[in-house]
């Protein structure tokens, strides 16, 4: 039925658009989770998840050559962002075969490289969905949201990501003749204001496309996609950190060149995004003897990792105030690192902590400066889409997470220390070959009210 809609509108060529094409059928891998309520009883979501349309063949409409190969648009095909819009199809997705993306249970297993038929995939970024062409919005104020992951087999540079972005619920179906939307993973955004994406809101990001420098993958185009940003988990075997970053707006906002900030331009702290956040990572907060190998939360084996966001009143409509974690292995519950800086006391993220951290480590406040607690509350009270991802990082090498970083200041500068990596470990060119057969899982999803995805301690 939908498919039909969309090749008579291509057939019409009216308008715009960001089509969906028929070459290889759209399937998205099963997952369920549970949706817990007050006293622990839990019901069974039958979830389904959806590749980011980034990742996705993009071919001239009705034919099979490519409008996007490697890193560059097909200037024959394209002239400007509405034409290559109005003249592309994004496809389904052979999601283990080309992405190494399975999905099973309650499970979700991500591979960092996959030889395909066509092409080396590497990495991918996935949404959880309400229906095959809704996201699934989650409301995580005075909730608890809890999962299982393994990140043993991720070394230094790599990064597996459970996080919340405040993206459109149908992915922009309709914006500017957008006719794939959620169904096919279109809408993404984030508080780095990303540039790498080849379409947002609706239009080619061709405008402004430069190749990336280094990445046969890659590119950097004229426009970046803004929205609020709440990262509930970033890590590897070595080093992990939660991160709220709020927007000055908390829904997608377009923006332009070096004005977007973030990763994807020269100016960091030029957007209307947090692009630091305030971040909570045990080891930058002086306990490296907390998360790891063979430590007190033992990355060798799977965990569970358990995130409370507590308002100022205890309930919904509240005002975050604290974001807390618990992680719970071999049956034992294991309370957060305290930070071991006397200056930044706590063990969770509070506004204390967060004005406390940024006036010790001399970190500019941008989480402050993009309305904190209260716009990050914003974002959350409108629902959130929840992505899991794995990723490399050719800007910093995933240094901030799992390095010393900046690289040149001393590993003993209180902030400066973030793991144990080496500062010239993580270029995507060396873990892409030393670490082609990683691979991160996230399973057994819980989300509900605070105390009820877990037996939380007396
Ligand atoms: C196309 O992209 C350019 C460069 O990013 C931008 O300035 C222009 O506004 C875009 N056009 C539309 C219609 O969005
Ligand atoms: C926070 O949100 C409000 C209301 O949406 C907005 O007006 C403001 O610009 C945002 N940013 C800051 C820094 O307060």
């Amino acid at each position: 039925m939908y498919r039909k809609a969309a090749i008579l509108s291509s057939l019409l060529a009216s308008a715009y658009a960001q089509q969906a094409g028929t070459e290889e059928a759209e399937t998205h891998p099963k997952m369920t989770w549970q949706d817990c309520s007050a006293g622990g009883s839990c019901t069974t979501k039958n979830g389904e998840v959806v590749l980011d349309s980034n990742w996705r063949w993009v071919h001239e409409i009705g034919g099979y050559t490519n409008c996007y190969t490697g890193n560059a648009w097909d200037e024959a095909i394209c002239s400007d962002n509405e034409s290559c819009a109005q003249n592309c199809a994004i496809d389904g997705a052979d999601y283990s075969g080309t992405y190494g993306v399975t999905a099973s249970g309650n499970e979700l297993n991500l591979k960092f490289v996959t030889e395909g038929p066509e092409a080396t995939n590497v990495g991918s970024r996935l949404y959880m969905m309400a229906s095959p062409d809704k996201y699934e919005m989650y409301k995580l104020l005075n909730r608890e949201f809890t999962f299982d992951v393994d990140v043993s087999s991720l070394g230094c540079g790599l990064n597996g990501a459970l996080y919340f972005v405040s993206m459109p619920e149908d992915g922009g179906l309709g914006t500017n003749g957008n006719q794939a939307g959620a169904e096919y993973g279109t809408g993404y955004c984030d508080s780095q204001c990303p540039r790498d994406l080849k379409f947002i809101d609706g239009l080619a990001n061709f405008e402004g496309w430069n190749s990336a420098e280094g990445d046969e993958n890659a590119g950097v185009g004229g426009r970046g996609a803004c929205c609020a940003e709440l990262d509930v988990w970033e890590a590897n075997a070595i080093s992990s950190a939660f991160t709220p970053h709020p927007c000055d707006t908390p829904g997608l906002t377009v923006c332009e060149g070096e004005d977007c900030g973030g990763t994807y331009s020269e100016t960091r702290y030029a957007g209307t995004c947090d692009p630091d956040g305030c971040d909570f990572n045990p080891y930058r907060q002086g306990d490296p003897d907390f998360y790891g190998e063979g430590k007190t939360v033992d990355t060798t084996k799977k965990m569970t990792v358990v995130t409370q966001f507590l308002t100022d009143d205890g309930t919904d409509s509240g005002t975050l105030n604290e974001i807390r974690r618990f992680y719970v292995q071999d049956g034992q519950v294991i309370p957060n690192s305290e930070s071991k800086i006397a200056e930044i006391p706590g063990d969770s993220l509070t506004q204390e902590f967060c004005d406390a951290q940024k006036q010790v480590f001399g970190d500019e406040n941008t989480f402050e400066q993009h309305g904190g607690w209260k716009n990050m509350s914003d974002a959350m009270a409108e629902g959130m889409v929840l992505v899991m991802s794995l990723w490399d990082d050719r800007h910093s090498q995933m240094l901030w997470l799992d390095s010393t970083y900046p690289v040149d200041a001393p590993a003993s500068q209180l902030g400066a220390g973030r793991g144990e990596c080496a500062t010239d470990s993580g270029a995507p060119d060396d873990v892409r070959v030393e670490q082609a057969g990683a691979s991160v899982t996230f399973g057994n999803i819980k989300y509900g009210p605070i105390g009820s995805t877990f037996d939380a301690p007396a």
